[in-house]
């Protein structure tokens, strides 16, 4: 049995959001194909994700110079557990799935939060000598996302920065090959949005039976 998270990065539904729709019909089918598997969704703007703020310095300042966890300020220490619920959380997992509309070339900051919360040294990655080395291996992840403009090919192509950083970040915790999965063109090209959406949709079904 697996353990998959569903990590979603939108203030939306699947009714008004083409990345949540396409998200949606991934994990259906994913469910429908993988019965045995435990299916856990994180919905980025409804917990709490900490910001790396004076308290969590402050927080892991203490710890790291050998105070006690009781010596921690209500605010350091509910920053600090909320973090390290996420990174463990994370690494207990075997899949991931990513859910994000492109919001200026990126994705929403929640995400970015999402991803500091999980970089801790010793947990997600190790320095070593001959530089980082991470700790998550043989693990999968995919991201969905939808674009307005084409960034897949083409001359937008240079300036998407979303995927490719989710991409640094899986390969810097030891998970090589982010999947991507793409609704885009579609307003662009708002005659073809029906089809482009109903496309993406398609193939995410067809992905999830074998991811
Ligand atoms: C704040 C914001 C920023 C956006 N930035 C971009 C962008 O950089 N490039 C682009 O092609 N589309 C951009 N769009 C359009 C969205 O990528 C597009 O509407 C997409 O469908 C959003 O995903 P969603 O349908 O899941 O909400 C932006 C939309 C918003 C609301």
């Amino acid at each position: 049995m697996a353990t998959v998270l569903h990590i979603t990065a939108h203030p939306h539904d699947h009714q008004t959001s083409y990345s949540m729709a396409v998200g949606k019909a991934f994990i259906d089918a994913y469910r429908e194909a993988n019965p045995q598997d435990e299916v856990i969704p994180i919905d980025l703007y409804r917990v709490q994700v900490p910001h790396i703020d004076a308290d969590v310095f402050s927080g892991w300042g203490k710890l790291r110079s050998g105070q006690e966890f009781s010596t921690l300020t209500s605010d350091e220490s509910a920053k600090v557990n909320a973090i390290n619920g996420f990174t463990e959380q994370f690494i207990a997992a075997d899949k991931y799935v990513f859910v994000t509309p492109m919001w200026n070339f990126s994705f929403p900051p929640v995400m970015k939060a999402y991803l500091d919360a999980l970089c801790i040294a010793g947990k997600t990655f190790k320095y070593t000598e001959s530089g980082p080395v991470g700790l998550l291996n043989g693990k999968k992840a995919l991201h969905i996302q939808a674009r307005g403009g084409v960034y897949s090919e083409g001359p937008a192509a240079p300036m998407e920065s979303g995927h490719r950083y989710i991409g640094i970040i899986m390969g810097f915790f030891g998970i090589p090959d982010l999947q991507g999965l793409f609704v885009e063109g579609h307003n662009q090209f708002p005659d073809k949005a029906a089809q482009i959406k109903a496309d993406a949709i398609k193939r995410a079904e067809e992905l999830a039976r074998t991811f």
